[in-house]
């Protein structure tokens, strides 16, 4: 097995204890839902030998492990993305540290630009499934059979039962929910309207720069995932205005409260 992730685990065990069952990552602007756990032990990625390094602006940059509502948790504030030039296989290693660590489900958030017409800034969207238009794989290589196997299954990366849970949890928290397909692009630009149009054109509710890969490894191993979209922004084209990461933030800081809420209600009823 992989050094990196053998002495991330050595590193993180003592952290974590023998009852962590839950992940958390949280996307670009959300990382503040980490102040919220209680009794916090950290863990910058800086400190794990090999480990990759989160380089967004916005992104902290290290493990946050502690209990939300009396449950065991541990969270990456900010995550790595393709486009920061690591490849896909790297973005997995952490996913594989959580299941090492005991992780059985895992919330995966991001920040992403509405496709769907009938969506608005702000929206929060459950992620279905995705369309892997980022042009490359985390599990490109030899395959790690202790992790999964070589050939994955794909048919229910979003675990249909753990979305019908959030859908509840929702309208517990009143909360307005999307639903609808997440398809990534490598970034680091910004889509070109004609690229929103294919989006939508091939079934896409949402664009974005990341979590597909994480999703992948995480259903490889076994780990049930759910993924909550923020709509930070209508994608290109839609609206008449340029994008930018300044926007994806504003908006995310206006978005936390309500992003809070749902977080709270998945991670009090469904995980
Ligand atoms: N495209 C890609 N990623 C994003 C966007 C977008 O419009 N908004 C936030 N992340």
């Amino acid at each position: 097995m992989n050094e990196v992730i053998q002495n991330a685990v050595k590193a993180l065990a003592p952290l974590c204890g023998d009852n962590c069952k839950i992940g958390l990552i949280l996307g670009s602007g959300l990382g503040g839902y980490a102040e919220k756990i209680e009794n916090k032990r950290f863990m910058s990625y800086s400190d794990l030998p090999g480990f990759p390094q989160s380089r967004v602006q916005g992104h902290k940059g290290r493990f946050v492990i502690g209990e939300l509502f009396g449950k065991t948790v541990i969270c990456m504030q900010g995550r790595f993305h393709f486009y920061e030039g690591y490849p896909q296989s790297d973005i997995a290693i952490p996913i594989r540290v959580m299941k090492l660590l005991g992780v059985e489900k895992l919330l995966l958030t991001n920040a992403a630009g509405g496709v769907n017409l009938d969506f608005s800034q702000g929206d929060l969207m459950i992620i279905s499934d995705h369309i892997n238009f980022s042009g490359s794989h985390p599990l490109i290589g030899p395959n790690d059979d202790d992790f999964g196997p070589r050939f994955p299954d794909q048919s229910n990366v979003y675990d249909r039962d753990l979305r019908a849970g959030v859908r509840e949890a929702a309208k517990k928290a009143g909360v307005k929910l999307q639903e609808g397909v997440y398809m990534m692009f490598s970034g680091p630009s910004f889509e070109s309207p004609a690229e929103i149009v294919f989006s939508r054109i091939v079934g896409a509710s949402a664009v974005g720069m990341s979590t597909v890969p994480e999703a992948i490894a995480a259903a490889h191993c076994g780990i049930k995932t759910v993924g909550i979209s923020l709509i930070t922004n209508m994608a290109a084209g839609i609206a008449d205005q340029s994008l930018s990461h300044e926007e994806v933030q504003e908006t995310a800081a206006v978005a936390s409260e309500k992003f809070s809420k749902l977080v709270d209600q998945i991670v009090s009823d469904v995980f």
